[in-house]
């Protein structure tokens, strides 16, 4: 995915985004302080939110192969298990029932799989987006700061699911997190934004970003 001279007044200042290119199989880091833009910027890529200008260039990405986790967690006024499987039974997918106890086990929610999603705790909760957001296999994935509440062991869950998932799939992610937060250690490459603008990037070859 491409942006190009991306622009969009918002609380009183302008995001631009002259050139950003989200790659498969990649994973990037989108940090920054609160109100720099990072929502904002999510949700025009997900066409939530209109830009004033410019082009988000899917490269051949149809709408259905993207998601996005977001920060307050919209779940189903349903059972855990009707929440996960939804985003496959709106694709005409099949479901792998199997995949799916795993997914729930790998995270310790398969106790609570018929559990009505809203009497989750807010870790749980974050949890089953998060499956949710995964379990149709997505070519892209955007985050915003979904980890934010989670205790670390599930936080290092979180990453070694991704990984997986960029190297099973060739999944291209955009994660929004703290720049303070251990994600970091899982980006390929981090976009820093402030005030609307991506004021620095860095590359990374062998998981050496600190
Ligand atoms: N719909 C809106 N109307 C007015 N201001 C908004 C709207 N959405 C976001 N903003 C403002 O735009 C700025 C950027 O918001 P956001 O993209 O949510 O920042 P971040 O996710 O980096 O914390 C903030 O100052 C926010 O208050
Ligand atoms: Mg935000």
């Amino acid at each position: 995915m491409r942006i190009t001279e991306l622009r969009k007044k918002v609380g009183g200042m302008e995001i631009h985004v002259p050139d950003l290119r989200i790659e498969s199989g990649r994973i990037h880091g989108l940090v920054g302080p609160n109100g720099c833009g990072k929502t904002t910027l999510l949700k025009m890529i997900m066409g939530i939110i209109r830009p004033d200008s410019g082009t988000v260039d899917f490269e051949g990405l149809r709408p259905t192969d993207i998601t996005m986790t977001s920060q307050r967690p919209y779940l189903m006024r349903a059972s855990v298990y009707d929440n996960i499987v939804y985003p496959l039974k709106i694709r005409g997918a099949g479901i792998d029932q199997g995949e799916i106890d795993d997914l729930l086990e790998r995270t310790g929610l398969l106790p609570h799989k018929h559990q009505y999603a809203g009497s989750l705790s807010s870790g749980e909760r974050q949890k089953l987006s998060f499956l949710r957001a995964i379990v149709f296999h997505p070519s892209m994935i955007l985050v915003d700061e979904t980890f934010s509440n989670l205790d670390p062991d599930s936080e290092a869950l979180f990453r070694e699911m991704i990984l997986e998932r960029r190297e099973k799939d060739g999944a291209a992610w955009l994660i929004v997190s703290h720049q303070w937060d251990r994600m970091n250690s899982i980006f390929d490459e981090i976009h820093h934004m402030e005030k609307g603008r991506i004021v620095k990037r860095d590359g990374n070859l062998n998981g050496a970003i600190k």
